[in-house]
């Protein structure tokens, strides 16, 4: 739906979702942006209204199109992590090629690459979008809020194991932070390593174990709770 070279620069002031916090609640003061359309917001409408006036879409169409992109959670990129746990075949196949791989179980990416990283005991991955906030929705669904956040696209960068840290992971010195740039061409899925102790799980509850956070590297998957 866009021109933009970058690809999504109107999701950003699309988002609605205030940390998370769906719904309205009436005891709290309203948001600014309730009222005040920002200029990407104003944009983005008036685009809208030109192409369902023009006939290229109908509002139908638009409103479809919403939905299924609002359909893909983060739940779809954990059991593309729990089969790659599950069988050693399919995870050579996601890391050398995640785009061709997923479809196995059913899931698409459009346009862009998506490259699978795997984490290993000696490497922890972890990605960001400096720029602005690339993420493989196609996979994931829409980022949190955190991550389109100026604080994270500057600091996980130059200082990653400190802003690890804030997340409550600590890394240890033995293993290297890499982080990924992700681009409107380029996007990543972090396959972390698969906990002690679950051997005995098949891929459903495996993928119980696999959050969002922990495929984008600010988190790793935990053993289910004794
Ligand atoms: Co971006």
């Amino acid at each position: 739906m866009s021109n933009d070279p970058h690809g999504h620069h109107h999701d950003h002031d699309h988002d609605h979702d205030h940390d998370g916090h769906h719904g309205h609640d009436h005891h709290a003061p309203p948001q600014p942006d309730d009222k005040v359309h920002s200029y990407y917001q104003i944009l983005g409408i008036a685009l809208k209204e030109l192409l369902i006036e023009k006939g290229v879409v109908t509002a139908d169409e638009v409103r479809a199109a919403m939905e299924a992109r609002d359909s893909i959670t983060p739940a779809n990129g954990a059991k593309v992590v729990a089969r790659a746990w599950a069988d050693p075949g399919f995870h050579e196949r996601l890391i050398a090629d995640a785009n061709t791989a997923i479809r196995e179980l059913g899931f698409q990416t459009a346009t862009t690459q998506l490259v699978a990283l795997q984490n290993t005991p000696d490497v922890h991955n972890v990605v960001v979008c400096t720029l602005c906030s690339c993420y493989p929705r196609d996979l994931l669904g829409l980022p949190p809020s955190w991550y389109k956040s100026r604080a994270y696209r500057a600091r996980i960068v130059r200082e990653p194991r400190a802003v690890l840290e804030e997340f409550g992971l600590e890394v240890p010195a033995s293993q290297e932070v890499r982080v990924h740039d992700s681009t409107a061409d380029l996007r990543y899925l972090v396959v972390p390593q698969r906990p002690p102790g679950t051997e005995a799980m098949d891929e459903e509850a495996l993928a119980a174990l696999v959050t969002r956070d922990a495929m984008i590297g600010v988190a790793v998957a935990r053993p289910p709770n004794p």
